[in-house]
Formats: C-alpha cells, sequence, structure tokens
C-alpha cells in the first residue's frame, strides 16, 4: 500500500472495546450492508470496520414501497428491517471477515431472549462484536419501543453480555427525552460502547397526492440534517458516562467527522454519506482527519477525543 507522509506523522487508528481499528470510519447498520459482497467492497472503499444490517430471527421482506426518499436536507427511509433471517446470514458474515477488518454484527429482535440468542448465533459467526439495535424508530414491536424503556434496555444489555464474550455496542435512539440516561443505564449493565444514532423519527407529504409520501407513512430521517442533533447527543453522552462512543449522522467530510470526535465519539459511523457520495468516502474522510490533524498538531485521534467538553 502507499504510504503519504500523513501516515507517518499522524496516528488515526483507535480501539474500541479492544478491538483496533486503522482509522475511525465505520459503516453504519443497514446501508448497503445486507450481503457479503456489499460489504467487501465498503472495505475497499476504506472503511475502519464494517457493520452488519440489523439481523433478525426471522427472514422479513420489510415495507412495501416507497421505503426510500431523498428529501430537501435529508433521506428518509420506512425500510422496516428487511433482512434474511439470522440462520441464512452466516455465509454473508464470512464473506465480509475475508475483509480483515473487524465486522460488527447488527442485530433486533422483539425481547431479551431473541436478542440472546441472535448475539450467541453472532458470536458462532465469528464477528468482532455485536450491535444492538434498540432504535429502529419505525419498526413495530422492535427498537423504538424497547430503546424507550429504561428497564428493557438495561435488561437485554445485561443478558447479552452474559451470554457472549464478544464486545457488545449499544445503539441508542435520538428520539427519546433524555438519551445520557438511557446511556448511562447501558453503562451499569455493562454494555461495552454506545453507538449514537439512529434515525429520528420524521416523514414528508405529497401535497399533489394529498397523502403520505412513505407506505408507512412514518419513517426515519438521516443524512446531513441530523448532525447537530447526533452532535449534541455525543456531546451529552460524553459528559455523562464512560463508555467509548461510536457518533454517526450526518457525516458527509473529514470535518463532520472530526466534529463528532470532539463532542466525544472514538469513531464514526457513516451511512447515508454513501448515497450522497459513493463507497471511498471512507478513504477521503480519513484522508481529511489526517489532513485536519497535522495543521492543527494533533497526534493520535484519542488526543482530540471530545476535546469539546472541556471548553
Ligand atoms: C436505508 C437505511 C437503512 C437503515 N437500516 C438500519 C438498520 O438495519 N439498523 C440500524 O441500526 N440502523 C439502520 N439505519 C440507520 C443508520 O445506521 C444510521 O444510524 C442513520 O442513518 C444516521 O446516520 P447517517 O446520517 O450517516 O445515515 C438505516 C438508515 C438508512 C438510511
Amino acid at each position: 500500500m502507499h504510504i503519504t507522509f500523513f501516515d507517518r506523522m499522524v496516528d488515526i487508528s483507535t480501539t474500541i472495546s479492544g478491538i483496533k481499528l486503522k482509522n475511525p470510519t465505520m459503516l453504519a447498520a443497514g446501508i448497503l450492508g445486507e450481503t457479503g459482497d456489499s460489504l467487501l467492497k465498503i472495505a475497499e472503499g476504506g472503511a475502519g470496520a464494517l457493520v452488519t444490517k440489523s439481523i433478525g430471527i426471522e427472514p422479513r421482506e420489510g415495507y412495501p414501497n416507497p421505503t426510500f426518499l431523498e428529501t430537501e436536507h435529508g433521506i428518509l427511509n420506512a425500510m422496516g428491517l428487511p433482512n434474511p433471517g439470522i440462520e441464512n446470514y452466516q455465509e454473508e458474515v464470512k464473506k465480509a471477515l475475508k475483509s480483515n477488518i473487524p465486522v460488527i454484527g447488527s442485530i433486533f429482535g422483539k425481547n431479551t431472549q431473541e436478542f440472546e440468542l441472535l448475539a450467541k448465533k453472532m458470536e458462532q459467526y465469528h464477528v468482532h462484536a455485536l450491535e444492538l439495535n434498540l432504535s429502529c424508530p419505525h419498526a413495530k414491536g422492535y427498537g423504538a419501543e424497547i430503546g424507550h424503556d429504561i428497564n428493557k434496555v438495561q435488561e437485554i444489555t445485561r443478558a447479552v453480555k452474559g451470554s457472549v464474550k464478544i464486545p457488545v455496542f449499544v445503539k441508542l435512539s435520538p428520539n427519546v427525552g433524555n438519551i445520557a440516561e438511557i446511556a448511562s443505564a447501558v453503562q451499569k449493565s455493562e454494555g461495552d460502547a454506545i453507538v449514537a444514532i439512529n434515525t429520528i423519527r420524521a416523514m414528508a407529504i405529497n401535497a399533489e397526492l394529498a397523502r403520505p409520501n412513505l407506505a408507512n407513512k412514518i419513517g426515519g430521517y438521516s443524512g446531513p440534517a441530523i448532525k447537530p442533533i447526533g452532535l449534541r447527543c455525543v456531546y451529552e453522552i460524553k459528559a455523562a458516562t464512560e463508555l467509548p462512543i461510536i457518533g454517526v449522522g450526518g457525516i458527509l467530510s473529514g470535518m463532520d467527522a472530526v466534529e463528532y470526535i470532539m463532542a466525544g465519539a472514538s469513531a464514526v459511523q457513516i451511512g447515508s454519506g454513501i448515497y450522497y457520495k459513493d463507497e471511498k468516502i471512507f478513504a477521503n474522510i480519513s484522508k481529511e482527519i489526517r489532513e485536519f490533524m497535522d495543521s492543527h498538531g494533533y497526534k493520535t485521534l484519542r488526543e482530540m477525543v471530545g476535546v469539546a467538553q472541556k471548553r
């Protein structure tokens, strides 16, 4: 591989609960990430780690179209958690592991038992860590209801931690009154890291047709418009807990990533950014982070984590 001047001067590697990432950019769950081949393509684009699509117990088709819509400042989706089901997912994980970068298995369930079962299966498939999706804003009976209930968040985190040896990341919803309180509950339950944020409950209306655009009516909003909300959530979580944080929401550039890192994130995930740019966004953001660090005198990424907390 070609080694640039910046590579030698500035260290952008990061470690989350013992998992070392060559750079802090990760693929966000559910974005192009259902098949092993699409995950490999993202790895080639320079990602430091991959997160799978959220996988449940049974195969799910998801909602009817339209499920995806680009609006003025972001993307609205109500996919309805389409996925092949855990039993059919081993081959895809196997392919993704060929990338030689960490693969994180995202899972969603209706209750604690489902989460435990999915977690054990993903661990058997040799993923490096788990991401519990407790925060899908539009799939009835799943994430949303669970992620808003502090007792359920605690119960599920504790149960999954008790049933696997790999690190457990917990992905939180911004659609709550006090996200820091929920993050503290994850820390108490021995979760290893927080992923913030999932999409924001939102909708669009088609005035000509006088009806909601999405078949599901309500969806989740992502992309540039949600960056200030993601930053606020990461900042509040950092102030309230000692857990490593993976920041996600509206990251399209190296500067966006630097802002999340300064708010308190040790790594970032990129989802909608792939639709706005392409899969090379991971390499481009890494390069821009390096350039920023070099021009501002930061030698390691860790030095930059949470610096905005102190001002
Ligand atoms: C089309 C689409 C599908 C998504 N699917 C999932 C999913 O399966 N599991 C999950 O935890 N988050 C899912 N998300 C949320 C993203 O992982 C991410 O948290 C959110 O989009 C904010 O980041 P972004 O602004 O970079 O897209 C999805 C988002 C989009 C746009």
